[in-house]
């Protein structure tokens, strides 16, 4: 099946399937950390600058052919390269940090999820990253399974304490 996700660099006209698919992750971090996160219009300024700067690159995945008619974007992968600072206490490396990874809904358990991520995982080594770096919030099952299917495993765990 993931032989059918066919995934392309994003382009600035895929904005209005992107502003949808960021709704989906919106909404469901909004569930899993209301104290965090609301479900808002997300700004195509945004977008804009994600596609502009040159220490990040996107993608979207196309509804796997067969489907009728046109084949927008059902997935999408940000990702940002970042360096160690320069602190003496860390090991410089370069690094790929997954900020946002959705396929929609209906499209899930398809191979989707996994081509994004491999082909940014590719793309990174590329840029000279030796490892990539994400996080989920608690709760997220789903993005925990699929993560530690495909050789994740958890790095740092962040704690917290209400006021
Ligand atoms: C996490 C997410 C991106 C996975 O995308 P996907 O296209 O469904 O994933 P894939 O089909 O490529 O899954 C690859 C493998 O991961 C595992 N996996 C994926 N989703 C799973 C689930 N819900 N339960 C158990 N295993 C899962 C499976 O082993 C799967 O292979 P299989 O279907 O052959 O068994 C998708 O569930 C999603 O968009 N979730 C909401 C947003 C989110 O949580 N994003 C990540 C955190 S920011």
């Amino acid at each position: 099946v993931s032989a059918e996700a066919e995934v392309r660099r994003a382009r600035h006209q895929d904005w209005p399937a992107v502003q949808a698919l960021l709704r989906e992750v919106d909404e469901l971090h909004a569930r899993l950390a209301p104290t965090y996160f609301r479900a808002s219009e997300r700004a195509e300024a945004e977008w804009q600058r994600l596609l502009a700067d040159p220490a990040a690159a996107a993608w979207v995945a196309l509804a796997p052919a067969g489907s009728a008619g046109a084949r927008p974007p059902v997935g999408f992968l940000s990702l940002h390269v970042y360096d160690t600072p320069a602190d003496p206490a860390m090991v410089p490396r370069r690094r790929g940090h997954v900020e946002t990874l959705v396929v929609a809904a209906r499209q899930r358990r398809r191979g989707i999820g996994r081509a994004l991520l491999q082909t940014a995982a590719a793309w990174a080594r590329g840029q000279g990253a030796v490892e990539m770096v994400l996080s989920t919030w608690a709760g997220n099952g789903e993005a925990d399974a699929f993560y530690e299917r495909l050789g994740y495993r958890v790095l740092t765990r962040v704690l917290h304490a209400a006021l």
